[in-house]
């Protein structure tokens, strides 16, 4: 029989999630950032679930790119960190995909490619993130040259916001303000929202947003959970109960003994630890939901288990289910509890865990 640790994947749920970034967005067009696996829950299960919903899908790298392709996806695929080789600029080209040119030497590549038809292209600008994109001096150049090899094609101007999230001191004015000056009134279509912009900052939404952890039901604000805005959370990852046993007052618990009884003590030890994606960083007193019935981590996290405290829960007994997250606790819990985020969670979860699709 398989190990009955599984993360469920609730289509319905990322449904729900892109039709609450249409409602906030009703003038945009959807580019769903489905990389690093669609956010854990399976990149092919996710432009399913929404190829009739968005209006494209955005990706890391050209492997994810060809793997949208792949399964079939005749929608936009934009590789948001552009070409990483020259060579890859005409594998684009016949796979009709996306590039977003964030470099000088992206851009030496497209002109050297001597492409036969024009490739559709986005162009970043660094408005202060500092990791990708040209220069707001630069960009004038970049886009004539940009525009030279588009000849027609669509072109988009982006930008990425550095701290969307936080509910104050975020810098996205100033991000957008010098962005607008980047572009120059150039007549092409814009881009700039994440999923913090697209919930708390109607002005960034411009031409294409790019939700990502919105869509799976996460909370991308500092200040706010998920359900307060309507997100349902799109897995559900959740193991059994493997053993229970009584630990007398004073005894410890799991590796060097982290979580000592304090009170004659029931442990129950479920089957999912690091090994499958659990944060080895919880500390004791984190939630798991057994049978429904809040219990807490006790002891260190180990590969393939964890052990919790269910004295106040006498009824629980091997073969109960844990949700280690889900509709409660969600994974946002888990992540402020170890002192990570969501996103490191759920684009963590490792291929171990079966995915079971669910709609
Ligand atoms: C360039 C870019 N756009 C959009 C997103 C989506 O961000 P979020 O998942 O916060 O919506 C990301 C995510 O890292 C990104 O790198």
């Amino acid at each position: 029989m398989a190990r009955p640790t599984q993360a469920r994947i609730l289509t319905g749920n990322i449904r729900h999630n892109a039709q609450r970034v249409r409602e906030r967005a009703p003038n945009s067009r959807v580019m769903a950032c489905v990389k690093a696996d669609g956010y854990g829950h399976g990149i092919t299960t996710v432009s399913e679930t929404l190829h009739d919903i968005v209006d494209g899908f955005a990706v890391a790298c050209m492997s994810e790119a060809l793997a949208l392709r792949d399964a079939g996806v005749s929608k936009p695929v934009l590789m948001l960190e552009g070409p990483q080789s020259a060579d890859e600029i005409p594998e684009a080209a016949q796979k009709n995909l996306t590039l977003c040119i964030n470099e000088w030497h992206q851009l030496e590549w497209l002109e050297k490619a001597r492409l036969s038809a024009p490739l559709p292209c986005w162009l970043k600008i660094d408005t202060g993130m500092h990791r990708l994109g040209f220069s707001p001096q630069g960009t004038a150049e970049a886009l004539q040259r940009l525009e030279r090899q588009a000849r027609g094609s669509e072109l988009v101007l982006c930008t990425h916001f550095s701290s969307a999230d936080l509910p104050t001191d975020n810098g996205v004015e100033q991000q957008l303000q010098c962005f607008d000056e980047a572009a120059g009134g150039a007549p092409y279509a814009q881009s700039t929202a994440n999923s913090a912009a697209i919930l708390k900052i109607p002005g960034s939404h411009r031409d294409w947003v790019r939700p990502g952890y919105m869509l799976y039901g996460g909370s991308p604000l500092a200040d706010a959970a998920a359900a307060e805005m309507n997100l349902k959370p799109a897995m559900e990852f959740s193991a059994e109960v493997i053993s229970v046993r009584d630990v007398p007052t004073g005894d410890r618990v799991g590796y060097r003994g982290r979580w000592e009884a304090k009170r004659p003590s029931r442990i129950a030890t479920v089957a999912a630890g690091y090994g499958d994606g659990y944060p080895r960083h919880a500390p004791d007193g984190t939630p798991v939901f057994i049978d429904g019935k809040r219990a807490l981590l006790a002891g260190r996290v180990s590969m393939d288990m964890i052990t919790l405290d269910v004295t106040e829960h006498p009824e629980i007994c091997v073969g109960a289910r844990a949700v280690l997250w889900g509709a409660e606790p969600t994974v946002d819990e888990i992540a402020t509890a170890a002192d990570t985020i969501g996103y490191e969670i759920l684009a963590g979860m490792p291929r171990r865990v079966p995915r079971l699709v669910t709609g």
